[in-house]
């Protein structure tokens, strides 16, 4: 079984390889060199086993306020090339997955569960899923 939460921030970023210089990276990444923002829906999906005491897999509650501290309260409102996870590196949302990831996978081990997907949608046409 899989159980999967949803929330959503909005955030700036501008893609920028700094090891490239700024003709370079206006090549690479055209418009999404210039700093701009998206509304971003972020999918956390976990999985585990039922546990016989409180029938849940996780508790939601707990599983919202992780995703909440690690995550939202650090990207919400926020330049996502300054956020600690964020930093050094090329602020796509292939990488805002894998770094997602990474910060959410010991806590969930903590709760019990374990983390199954991180998904992101971008814009309503662009969606990113990572499986670790
Ligand atoms: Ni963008």
């Amino acid at each position: 079984m899989y159980i999967t939460r949803r929330e959503r921030f909005s955030a700036a970023h501008k893609l920028e390889n700094t090891h490239l210089n700024t003709k370079e990276n206006k090549q690479l990444f055209d418009k999404c060199n210039n700093l701009h923002g998206h509304n971003y829906e972020l999918f956390v999906t976990v999985t585990g086993a039922i546990k016989p005491n409180s029938g849940f897999i996780i508790d939601l509650k707990d599983l919202k306020k992780i995703i909440q501290e690690k995550i939202i309260d650090k990207l919400d409102h926020n330049y996502i090339n300054e956020v600690d996870f964020m930093k050094n590196k090329i602020t796509t949302t292939e990488n805002l997955c894998v770094q997602i990831w990474g910060e959410l996978k010991e806590p969930i081990k903590l709760l019990g569960a374990k983390l199954y997907k991180i998904k992101i949608t971008e814009t309503e046409n662009n969606s990113f899923e990572y499986y670790g």
